[in-house]
């Protein structure tokens, strides 16, 4: 018999105008390792956080978009136990911004001028014009990411994310160039292509540095299933300046939900199963 996979979806909060295209991509993914034998139970973050696993007592593999720190928490001491997650949870929770920044900077990652400051800071350092964005999650309401053009907005803005119980914000620099979205699986499969609304200007750049230094950063930050922004600049330099887990590949989904179930079905051992908690 097959084993038992669990996977479990994104928080709604967690996908601003993306929440059926990031179901969309699980629910494939799981369609796609149906058809290859696994029996494959899908629950809400809130199911799991609730204790709720009816029906999939024994995964022997979760494969999950969620990002809340309580359920990575829950899902993190099974994996601490054995239990194989894909994503792990730990890499995860590198993609809050107060840990990604000093990993990726840590490893040389290419990226513009980043700082983190505690939101409690008074007055925000001079940065000028520059992005400024929640240090943790990304983008979950208006405002989580602009361009400030002035120190007022960024003090505005740090107002506004410690009346919201968020610690630490993000400033970068602006960086001039073409946008570029890209996705990945471990260490094969890659696509990227042009953000679409923004006038382009087809600076030449090399795709295999591109490749190199995204699949570096998503494996400092441990990351297996990943997409993100990156930035080509007049003289074909690359920068990256998001990293994000498990993205909804919308543009490639038939394609990137096969190769994400075969990686998975590899990982899978069809000997262990555990029992999963049922409180958090
Ligand atoms: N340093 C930067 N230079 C130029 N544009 C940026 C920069 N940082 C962010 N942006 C723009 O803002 C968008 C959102 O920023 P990003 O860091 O990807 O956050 P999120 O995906 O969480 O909203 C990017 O896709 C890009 O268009
Ligand atoms: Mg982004």
């Amino acid at each position: 018999m097959n084993a038992r996979l669990l996977a479990i979806y994104r928080e709604v909060r967690h996908s601003p105008n993306r929440e059926s295209d990031d179901a969309m991509i699980l629910d494939r993914t799981a369609e796609r390792l149906r058809a290859k034998g696994f029996e494959t139970d899908m629950r809400r973050p809130e199911d799991v956080a609730r204790g709720d696993f009816s029906g999939s007592a024994a995964p022997a593999l979760v494969f999950m978009m969620c990002e809340r720190e309580d359920i990575l928490g829950l899902v993190a001491s099974q994996a601490r136990g054995g239990l194989r997650v894909i994503n792990p949870p730990e890499s995860v929770l590198n993609t809050y911004r107060f840990r990604t920044i000093p990993l990726l900077k840590q490893a040389k990652v290419p990226m513009p001028r980043t700082e983190l400051f505690p939101v409690s800071r008074k007055t925000a350092p001079g940065f000028g014009k520059a992005w400024v964005k929640r240090g943790d999650v990304h983008n979950t309401q208006k405002g989580d990411v602009f361009l400030a053009k002035s120190k007022a907005e960024i003090d505005k803005a740090f107002k506004d994310y410690a009346s919201r119980g968020i610690a630490h914000a993000c400033l970068q620099e602006h960086v001039e160039g073409d946008l570029i979205k890209f996705y990945g699986v471990g260490t094969g499969w890659f696509k990227w292509f042009y953000h679409k609304d923004q006038e382009l200007k087809k600076f030449r750049f090399s795709e295999p540095e591109l490749k190199k230094i995204v699949q570096k950063a998503a494996r400092v930050l441990g990351l297996e299933i990943y997409g993100g922004d990156a930035i080509v600049s007049a003289a074909g330099s690359i920068v990256l300046i998001d990293l994000n887990a498990w993205p909804s590949f919308a543009l490639f989904r038939d394609e990137a939900s096969q190769v994400i179930a075969d990686h998975i079905a590899s990982q899978t051992s069809r000997e262990r199963s555990r029992p999963f908690p049922t409180t958090v």
